[in-house]
């Protein structure tokens, strides 16, 4: 090993204007502000207006993480970015982004990985840095989930929003920095949470759009039951190889799906609620967005002070999941 870390030394989040309450989603199908708080915690989410793309929000996202740390486009080396909604199947939206922003030394692509695509990205990011290959590397998680979810059907189209959060990774020669990733897939879970149609397996056509294939499809009460035991055996099992105790963990930012999936797994690894960000309330689940948000808004309410340790975790579509634990600091 080089003995070079991979440091998060800047992080941003950009959501789109437009704010959907529960309210205004009961004007659209059966269902009620009061059902959505109590099932899913959530109470808001925001949209994109048309027009504004998944690359206009990873722009903004990224020129935040570019102010903060002082870089122009051009210091960077790589774009990653995690989505399940690319502006176009291709190019990729790393591409997209790379032209927007001007990154002209930087090459990029996308990774899709939905719930876990940051987790997978930050992971995939850091190697390059640890190998000494690259010196900046901007790793992005951005969803458009407005543009794969039925409107007409409240089981789903209560649980999801739009945003985007990027960091920046760097090395670091001290503790600071990623100190070890946990990642996992199991593609038997395909079934329960997926986009059937749209792809080469069954391009779009009349038929699959009159049937309502280009939304997301879920089992629900099996994702919520898989999510819980799996995120609570990834966050036990990077704990326990770096030795490390759920006391040890200043901040856990796991993935926002639902506020009960979140409340499970805390009491079952015994984290404490001041030791936990949730932000679902405001934003719903953002897919690959969550974590990258959260750790934004954790640091901009002062709840990041370096030397931390932060614990992340995530589960999503594949079925993926999985755990990064980061000592916290520029
Ligand atoms: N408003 C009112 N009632 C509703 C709504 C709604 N929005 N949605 C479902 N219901 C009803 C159901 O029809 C059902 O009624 P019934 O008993 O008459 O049949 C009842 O509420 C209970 O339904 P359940 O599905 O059992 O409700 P549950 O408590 O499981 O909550 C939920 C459903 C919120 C979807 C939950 O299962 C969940 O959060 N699952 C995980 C979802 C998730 O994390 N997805 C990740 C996708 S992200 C990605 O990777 C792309």
């Amino acid at each position: 090993m080089s003995g070079i870390k991979a440091k998060i030394s800047g992080v941003g989040m950009y959501v789109p204007n437009k704010v959907l309450t529960n309210r205004d989603l009961s004007a659209l199908v059966d269902t009620s502000d009061q059902w959505i708080r109590e099932r899913t915690g959530i109470s808001e989410r925001r949209f994109v207006s048309e027009g504004e793309s998944n690359s206009d929000l990873s722009v903004a996202s990224i020129r935040k993480v570019l102010s903060k740390t002082g870089y122009g486009p051009e210091d960077i080396d790589l774009i990653i970015v995690a989505t399940v909604t690319p502006d176009m199947a291709f190019p990729s939206t790393a591409c997209v982004i790379q032209e927007k922003i001007g990154a002209s030394n930087a090459w990029g692509f996308d990774l899709s990985a939905a719930c876990s695509g940051f987790l997978y990205a930050l992971s995939t990011g850091a190697q390059f840095i640890e190998t000494g290959a690259y010196k900046r590397v901007l790793v992005v998680g951005t969803d458009v989930m407005s543009s794969i979810i039925n409107f007409k059907e409240r089981s789903t189209c209560v649980l999801f929003g739009d945003g985007s959060g990027t960091v920046l990774l760097e090395p670091s020669t001290d503790d600071i920095g990623i100190l070890d990733c946990l990642l996992h897939s199991d593609g038997s879970g395909g079934k329960h949470l997926c986009m059937p149609a749209g792809g080469s397996q069954r391009p779009a056509t009349h038929e699959t759009v009159n049937e309502e294939l280009h939304y997301v499809h879920q089992d629900g009460r099996a994702v919520f039951r898989y999510a819980v035991k799996l995120m609570t055996s990834v966050c036990r099992e990077i704990l326990e190889r770096n030795g490390l105790r759920p006391e040890d963990v200043q901040l856990f930012v796991p993935h926002q799906a639902n506020a009960r999936i979140i409340d499970s797994s805390v009491a079952r690894l015994g984290l404490s609620p001041e030791q936990v960000l949730i932000n679902i309330d405001r934003y719903a689940n953002t897919t690959a967005a969550t974590i990258p948000m959260g750790l934004a808004e954790a640091e901009a309410a002062g709840r990041l002070k370096s030397g931390d340790l932060v614990l992340l975790a995530s589960f999503g579509a594949g079925f993926t999941w999985g755990s990064i634990l980061v000592r916290w600091g520029s």
